[in-house]
């Protein structure tokens, strides 16, 4: 058997330019932008780190900044399940900019989505 890695699929430069592309929306997004720092470079060069890691690359992220905790790293910002659908919006949209479609992306957005779920830690109805 040889499965060829999600990252591998995809490949480094289509990744990057998915996430630039991203967080382009996201500091434009009206539910989004007030809970991002203004500017998103280092944000961005995070999440370039970590999704090489999700989708079986490298563990850029762990080697510089140690375990992910995700949610833990999330709990400081009012998630919401509005903000969450927003980021997956964004997401769809960045995949859609970046020409990324197939079952590689079907994938990868389906944990995505599920990841996102687990970021919620604050009702709609309080912010
Ligand atoms: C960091 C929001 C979902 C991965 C952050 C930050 C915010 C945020 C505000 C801090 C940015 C900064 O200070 O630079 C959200 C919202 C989500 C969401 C509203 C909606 C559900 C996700 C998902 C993933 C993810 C699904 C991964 C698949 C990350 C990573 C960081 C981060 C890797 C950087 C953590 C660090 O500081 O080292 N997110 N996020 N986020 N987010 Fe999310």
């Amino acid at each position: 058997e040889n499965k060829t890695l999600p990252f591998e699929a995809i490949g480094e430069g289509t990744l990057h330019r998915l996430v630039d592309a991203f967080y382009h929306r996201v500091g434009m997004h009206p539910d989004l932008a007030p809970i991002f720092p203004d500017d998103l470079t280092e944000t961005a060069r995070k999440q370039k780190q970590f999704l090489t890691q999700y989708l079986g690359g490298p563990p850029l992220y762990t080697n510089e900044h140690g375990h992910p905790m995700l949610r833990a790293r999330h709990l400081p910002f009012e998630i919401t399940p509005v903000r969450a659908t927003a980021w997956l919006a964004c997401m769809a949209e960045a995949m859609d900019e970046v020409g990324l479609d197939g079952p590689v992306r079907e994938d990868f957005y389906a944990r995505l989505y599920l990841t996102a779920q687990h970021m919620i830690n604050t009702p709609d109805d309080e912010t």
